[in-house]
């Protein structure tokens, strides 16, 4: 298995192989609220990178949960903002989801033409390696949503985290294809006992705690405590896979 990082959507290539798959990581915080959703019983999640659209949707599914922020605001009017420990079973258990965030979304609606096309973050990302090593795509691309187009070091280090718990689980059976992934794996090795303290550090987690939610980058650092699988099932559409 191959496997490149790319610090943001704009490095991916325009095409994919057949047999390729492409992993969207927004630690902060799309792909672990995504997560965090699915562990509640949401049913599916509808990614959409526009507003409007995602209200469009909503007035046609009256049911269906809108979540979104923009640079880290709950949007007004919407039922949740981005934050995981908002959610509640009772609020999506086995409803629909519309969801927008400033660059997790955008990240994802990149890349939805993939072959396969999964979210990851620290809180699933075991149950990633262990899909993925079991799918045995020959090409994996890490995707870092990042931050309006720069490098975020939080969705670096999750690409790190993947690669890690991918090398132990096929006992080292992956091949390193670009030095962006050497340093990926490089900043998880770094910051491996102290994911919170990397989070707090970094310029989008400095933003979130502006906002008050410190707590918020304390549950998104915790490594493997959920086994969900976001698997897009249509561009933008994601549905919960359980490993059994
Ligand atoms: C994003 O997509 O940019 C993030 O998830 C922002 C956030 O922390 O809500």
């Amino acid at each position: 298995m191959k496997i490149s990082v790319h610090t943001n959507p704009s490095s991916m290539p325009e095409s994919f192989s057949q047999g390729s798959a492409a992993v969207v990581i927004d630690i902060l915080r799309a792909t672990s609220t995504m997560a965090m959703a699915f562990s509640l019983g949401a049913g599916s999640i509808r990614l959409f990178a526009r507003r409007t659209l995602l209200m469009e949707c909503h007035r046609s599914q009256p049911g269906s949960v809108m979540l979104g922020e923009r640079d880290g605001r709950t949007i007004p009017g919407f039922h949740f903002g981005n934050s995981p420990l908002e959610l509640t079973s009772e609020a999506v258990s086995g409803k629909q989801i519309l969801m927008t965030t400033t660059n997790g979304a955008r990240a994802v609606e990149s890349v939805s033409h993939a072959p396969v096309v999964l979210t990851a973050a620290f809180v699933n990302r075991h149950v990633i390696a262990e899909f993925l090593a079991i799918r045995q795509p020959e090409q994996v691309y890490l995707v870092c949503s990042g931050w309006k187009g720069g490098y975020s070091a939080e969705d670096a280090a999750g690409a790190g985290a993947l690669i890690h718990a991918l090398e132990k689980i096929t006992d080292h059976d992956v091949s390193i294809e670009n030095d962006e992934a050497l340093a990926a794996m490089a900043l998880f090795n770094t910051w491996q006992s102290d994911l919170h303290g990397l989070l707090r550090r970094c310029s989008h987690g400095k933003r979130l705690i502006r906002l008050g939610t410190d707590n918020d980058l304390r549950w998104c650092s915790k490594l493997d405590c959920i086994e969900i699988v976001p698997l897009q099932t249509s561009p933008g559409c994601f549905s919960p896979v359980v490993i059994s």
